[in-house]
C-alpha cells in the first residue's frame, strides 16, 4: 500500500491551525503546545486569500513564510491549503459576476464564506493563479507535506454563467438537443426546446420541477466543481510535483451534494488521497459512534479500502449543528481511534485552537477557550501519544466481507419532486442499514453499484431507486455472492425514466413482479407472516421465479419477503422497509469481526500485506469486557489475553499473535 503522507512519519495527528488570528507569542505557545501532545500535521492558509492577495496584484506572503517556517522548525508538517474556498470583499466588489445567485435568482452578498460561482471566468482564473503562486513559492519547503485545494467543495450558483456553462455540459453529455428534450421527456406538460438558449439552470419557477432536469443539474454542479478542483490541483502539481495532493470532503451520510464515487476517481491515484471532515449529528435514531463508522466507512469505500485520512472533526461540540453538546469524557478519544480502525491513516480536527471571534468562536478545538488544563486538551494529549503507538499500523488494510450499495445519483433521484411516497429518503435508510450491520460488529464497505463486488461475502442495496441495468449485480450473484435488495429500487432509469415493468431494472434477477406500490402514512406499520414489522412502504408483489419467505398478513397472495438461489448465489427481497432488521439480518450468515461481543462492543481489524493483524477494540458501554485475542496491546504495551479486561469507555488496539 503506498504511503498516503510520505513526509509525515506514522499517523498523522493535528487539526486546522489559524495563527494568522493570534499575536506571535501565542505561535510560541501553540507550538510548544502541539509538541507537548504529539501533533505532527497541521492544515494552514485554509481561509487566508485576504491576507496574502489584499487587493489586485498585491501579493504578501511573509506571514505564511513565517508561518511554514515555525512549523519547520518545530518538525511539524503542513498540510498546505490554496485558500480559494473563501475570496475576500474586495474581490467580490471587484468582479460582482462571481458571487453565487441561488435558485430564485438572489445574488448573494460577500460576508461570510464560500461566496463564489464555480463558473464564473474571473473566479477561475483567480483560483490557478493562486494556486499556482503558492506552488512555486512553497514547493520543496521543508514543513511542506501536502497539497491542500480549496475547502469543502459544495457550491452550487444558477447564475446566467452557470445556465451558459450548463449549456455546455448538457451538449457534450446528450449531443443535441433532442437527446435532450428526449432525456429530460419535455413533452410532459409541453416543455420541449426548441433553441439551446431557452435551457436554464432549475430555477424557481410556477410548478414543480422537472426531476430529469434537476438531476442534470446536479451532476452538472458536481462536475463543474470536480473541474474547479482539478484545475487547481494541477497548476499546484506544475510546480510542486510528486508532493500529494488533498481536499476535505464530507463524506459524512448527511451530505450528498456532490458524487463523490466521481469525484473518487480523481482523489484516489497516485499522488492523491481521498480525505474527509466529519461531524457527528447529535440528536436521532443512530448513536454517534455508528455515525463515526459510517463516515469512516463511506470514506474507506471512495478510497476502494485503500488509505485515507480523516481531516476535520470536532474535539467538542459543533457550534453549527445547534447547540451545545459536550462529548463525554473520554468519547473523542474512541471516535478518532474508531476513524483509524476504520481505516484513516491519522485523526486530525477543525481547529487546533478555539477562535475568540468569528463566526465559530464557539466551535470546539484540540486548544479550547479553557487553555491545556482542560479535558479536552488532557484528552488531545493522550490521543498524541496513542497515535504515535500506533505508527505501525499505517499502510494497513480494513478487513471487511460486506458492503452497502450507495451510489449519490441514486441518492439524488429518490429525493427528487413527485415521487409516491415522501418517506422513502435513501440516506438515512443507507444509514440504518448501516447501523444495524456496525451493531452486530460486521465491518461494511459504502461501495458503487458498478464497482466490482465479488471481494464481499454480503452486498446490501436497501435503497437503490436508479440503477440503469442489473448487470453488475447479476454477476456478483451468480458468481456466488448474496445481495439484499431493499423496496422501491431498481426503478428508474439513469434520465430519471420509470423502467417498464415493476421492480423495473431489477425485476428478472429478483424473480419478484409488483403490480402495485402501497406507501404507508407516517407511523403506519404493516405486520409479516414471520413475526416481523414493516413501516413507510409496501407493495402488491409476486414470486415469479422466487420463493416467498414471508407475507402481509391479511394479503396471503401479497409476498413481503422473497429469496431466490441463482448461480452460485442468492438474491432477497424486502418489499417493505423493516422496522427491525435483525430478524432478517439473523437470516444471514454473516461473521462479525470477533463473535459473542456485547452490544456497544465494536471490534475491527486492519491487516499488513505480510500478515501482521491488528484488532482495535472499542468499549462504547460502561461495562467491562474481555476481547479474546492474544498478543500485545500498542496503546499500554502490555500482553493482551483473552481474559484480559477491557474497561468501560475505553479501547486497545491488539497486534495480535
Ligand atoms: C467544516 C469547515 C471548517 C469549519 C468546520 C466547523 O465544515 O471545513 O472550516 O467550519 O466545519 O465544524
Amino acid at each position: 500500500m503506498t504511503d498516503i503522507v510520505p513526509t509525515v512519519e506514522g499517523l498523522a495527528f493535528g487539526g486546522d491551525y489559524n495563527p494568522e488570528q493570534w499575536p506571535r507569542e501565542v505561535w510560541d505557545e501553540d507550538i510548544a503546545l502541539m509538541r507537548e501532545a504529539g501533533v505532527n500535521l497541521v492544515s494552514v492558509n485554509i481561509f487566508s486569500w485576504g491576507r496574502i492577495n489584499p487587493g489586485p496584484g498585491r501579493w504578501h506572503f511573509d506571514e505564511l513564510d513565517a508561518i511554514m517556517d515555525t512549523l519547520a522548525e518545530a518538525g511539524i508538517k503542513a498540510d498546505l491549503a490554496t485558500s480559494t474556498a473563501s475570496p475576500p470583499p474586495w474581490f467580490s466588489q471587484l468582479h460582482p459576476d462571481t458571487l453565487p445567485v441561488d435558485p430564485e435568482g438572489h445574488r448573494l452578498n460577500y460576508g461570510a464564506r464560500a461566496e463564489y460561482c464555480p463558473h464564473a471566468p474571473a473566479f477561475q482564473d483567480a483560483v490557478v493563479e493562486m494556486a499556482s503562486k503558492l506552488a512555486e513559492r512553497y514547493a520543496g519547503h521543508p514543513a511542506l507535506a501536502m497539497w491542500h485545494i480549496g475547502n469543502e467543495y459544495y457550491r452550487s450558483c444558477y447564475c446566467d454563467l452557470a445556465a451558459e456553462a450548463f449549456r455546455a455540459w448538457l451538449a457534450e453529455r446528450h449531443g443535441d438537443l433532442d437527446a435532450l428534450n428526449d432525456a429530460w421527456g419535455t413533452t410532459f406538460w409541453s416543455q420541449t426546446f426548441t433553441d439551446w438558449e431557452q435551457v436554464l439552470p432549475p430555477r424557481i419557477s410556477a410548478e414543480t420541477p422537472n426531476p430529469g432536469h434537476l438531476l442534470d443539474f446536479k451532476r452538472f454542479s458536481s462536475d463543474a466543481l470536480l473541474k474547479l478542483f482539478r484545475s487547481e490541483a494541477e497548476a499546484v502539481e506544475r510546480h510542486s510535483p510528486g508532493v500529494p495532493i488533498t481536499t476535505n470532503l464530507m463524506v459524512t451520510g448527511d451530505f450528498s451534494g456532490l458524487d463523490y464515487h466521481r469525484w473518487g476517481e480523481h482523489l484516489n491515484a497516485a499522488d492523491r488521497l481521498i480525505a474527509t471532515d466529519h461531524y457527528l449529528i447529535p440528536e436521532g435514531p443512530i448513536e454517534p459512534e455508528a455515525q463515526v463508522a459510517f463516515g469512516a466507512d463511506a470514506s474507506r469505500g471512495l478510497a476502494r479500502g485503500g488509505p485515507w485520512l480523516l481531516m476535520e472533526q470536532a474535539a467538542n461540540s459543533s457550534a453549527w449543528r445547534g447547540g451545545y453538546f459536550a462529548k463525554k469524557p473520554g468519547e473523542q478519544l474512541r471516535h478518532s481511534l474508531s476513524y483509524v480502525a476504520h481505516g484513516s491513516e491519522g485523526a486530525m480536527y477543525f481547529q487546533w485552537r478555539a477562535s475568540r471571534y468569528g463566526t465559530e468562536r464557539w466551535h470546539s478545538a484540540m486548544l479550547p477557550h479553557g487553555g491545556p488544563e482542560t479535558k479536552t486538551f488532557r484528552e488531545v494529549k493522550t490521543l498524541g501519544g496513542w497515535l504515535k503507538r500506533l505508527a505501525e499500523v499505517k499502510g494497513s488494510v480494513v478487513q471487511s466481507k460486506a458492503a452497502i450499495l450507495l451510489d449519490f445519483e441514486s441518492v439524488w433521484a429518490a429525493a427528487n419532486p413527485g415521487q409516491p411516497s415522501g418517506h422513502m429518503a435513501s440516506y438515512p435508510e443507507l444509514r440504518r442499514w448501516h447501523a444495524a450491520l456496525w451493531r452486530r460488529g460486521v465491518t461494511c464497505d459504502l461501495a458503487n453499484p458498478a464497482w466490482d463486488l465479488s471481494r464481499y461475502a454480503a452486498v446490501f442495496a436497501p435503497s437503490l431507486y436508479l440503477l440503469e441495468d442489473d448487470a453488475n449485480l447479476r454477476r456478483y450473484v451468480e458468481g456466488g455472492g448474496t445481495l439484499v435488495v431493499g423496496p422501491y429500487s431498481g426503478i428508474v432509469d439513469r434520465n430519471d425514466h420509470v423502467h417498464p415493468g415493476l421492480p423495473g431494472a431489477l425485476r428478472d434477477l429478483l424473480g419478484v413482479r409488483v403490480e402495485e406500490f402501497a406507501p404507508l402514512h407516517e407511523g403506519e406499520t404493516i405486520a409479516l407472516d414471520d413475526g416481523t414489522e414493516g413501516h413507510a412502504w409496501s407493495e402488491i408483489a409476486k414470486a415469479e421465479d422466487a420463493e416467498v419467505a414471508a407475507r402481509f398478513i391479511g394479503y396471503p397472495s401479497t409476498g413481503a419477503l422473497f429469496h431466490r438461489g441463482l448461480g452460485d448465489g442468492e438474491v432477497w427481497y424486502l418489499s417493505t422497509r423493516l422496522t427491525d432488521l435483525d430478524p432478517f439480518l439473523d437470516r444471514l450468515n454473516l461473521t462479525p469481526t470477533v463473535p459473542g461481543l456485547p452490544a456497544g462492543v465494536e471490534t475491527v481489524r486492519r491487516a499488513h500485506e505480510d500478515g501482521r493483524t491488528y484488532l482495535f477494540a472499542l468499549n462504547h458501554t460502561d461495562r467491562p469486557v474481555t476481547i479474546p485475542t492474544e498478543g500485545t496491546d500498542l496503546l499500554t504495551g502490555a500482553t493482551w489475553t483473552p481474559k484480559t479486561h477491557l474497561h468501560g469507555n475505553s479501547a486497545a488496539v491488539v497486534r495480535e499473535r
